[in-house]
């Protein structure tokens, strides 16, 4: 059976993660997956999380399935916690959803209704995205195609461009991929007058918004970070919606995501849900119960989400330091775009315009480690390497 197997290589990210793991240097610094980490370099379970966890401990009185849908309390709460309570697509059942296996779960799960309801459609993503977004999506069956996004020299995003390019390429009904906030892999998003205008120009043109939300609340803010989402459901009558508590809980290992189908109607928010329910069946059976649970128990416990709140606080106004000292450091001859760069981008990630080559010398001269794209994940820093990654970089430029 086995004889024809060909090993696959690991994606570039998970490759990273081990070549870095494997490096003994202790002056290495790991600004690879996108995972946080503390002033320590450790990445902590939250004392929210924690304390929620004793807490189910004593109170969980089952193991049972939880349904093919998942924890529907866990739904709710993700979706007033992104859009507000009083939110009208709330209030008026509008929204069908499902818990899922992690963000990843979630834009499989997405990807496989919009197979179900759009199969010609294309799905355009930014260039460049995250690495991951292309196998879960294309694999459900669904083309996909790259929109200009960020540009290498300016270090922004050229918005006119992807304006000018989905006008001239995208047809009537085609999906467009948008990260919500803290754009994986650059950090350049849009701001909230781009969202303003993005919003009519895909209603205008018939294109349908599949937002991708894995790190609100850690860019600038949870109003901040969940305008451009919020944005789109007040022009878009229909919205597809991926999210993800790996970040913003620290719960990477429990793959906690969830998938949201805004509708027209209750009605119609109800079929989605039961599509979603049908295909997770078919998928994996059922999402796991933890990570859910624990988030429920946190946005339900007053003290619990305050804990939480200040905590989240905590992970980006660190991360949005690091990016100051680092804009600091960086902000010498050559290095000046960098430095207004990494001061402006939001959440864990910047790319710099480094080559593999230069990304390579990095991790061989300077024991840094950044994924060849120049993808960094700034909270693998911390304020006493902060000018040697600065000198590094300048160094391999
Ligand atoms: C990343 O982009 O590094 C994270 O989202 C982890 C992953 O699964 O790729």
């Amino acid at each position: 059976m086995f004889e024809a197997l060909q090993p696959r290589p690991n994606d570039a990210i998970m490759e990273l993660m081990q070549k870095c793991k494997a490096d003994e240097r202790e002056h290495k610094i790991d600004l690879g997956v996108g995972v946080y980490k503390d002033a320590s370099g450790q990445t902590v379970i939250l004392k929210s999380v924690k304390l929620a966890e004793e807490m189910w401990g004593r109170e969980e009185t089952t193991k049972t399935y939880v349904g093919t849908t998942g924890n529907q309390d866990y739904c709710a709460d993700m979706l007033a916690l992104m859009l507000g309570a009083d939110h009208p697509a709330i209030s008026e059942g509008r929204i069908g959803a499902s818990q899922t296996a992690g963000g990843s779960g979630a834009l499989r799960l997405g990807a496989e209704l919009l197979k179900v309801v759009a199969p010609e459609a294309t799905v355009w993503a930014s260039t460049p995205t995250w690495a991951n977004h292309i196998p879960l999506i294309s694999e459900a069956g669904l083309r996909m195609g790259s929109y200009p996004y960020y540009n290498r020299e300016t270090l922004g995003v050229d918005f006119e461009d992807m304006l000018d390019y989905l006008d001239k390429n995208a047809k009537r009904g085609d999906i467009v991929l948008l990260h919500g906030c803290c754009h994986n892999p650059t950090g350049a998003d849009l701001s909230p007058e781009e969202w303003d205008r993005l919003a009519p120009f895909m209603l205008e043109r018939g294109l349908f918004p599949y937002i991708d939300l894995a790190y609100f609340g850690l860019g600038r803010g949870m109003a901040e970070d969940t305008y451009g989402l919020r944005k789109m459901i007040e022009v878009h009558p229909e919205v597809l919606l991926a999210a993800s508590c790996s970040k913003n809980f620290a719960l990477y290992r429990e793959r906690t995501g969830l998938i949201a189908a805004i509708t027209k109607s209750a009605e119609k928010a109800q079929i989605a849900q039961s599509q979603f329910g049908a295909i997770q069946r078919k998928l994996i059976s059922m999402p796991p119960d933890h990570g859910a649970a624990i988030v429920t128990r946190i946005l339900r416990d007053e003290n619990l989400r305050g804990i939480w709140e200040s905590e989240l606080d905590d992970m980006r106004e660190r991360m949005r330091g690091l990016r100051q000292l680092l804009s600091e450091a960086l902000d010498v001859q050559g290095g000046e775009a960098m430095s207004r760069a990494v001061k402006d981008q939001n959440g864990m990630f910047s790319t710099l315009p480094l080559s593999p080559a230069q990304a390579e010398r990095l991790r061989s001269e300077h024991a840094i480690y950044m994924m060849n794209s120049g993808r960094m994940n700034i909270a693998g820093a911390n304020a006493s390497n902060i000018p040697r990654l600065a000198e590094a970089i300048l160094d391999v430029l």
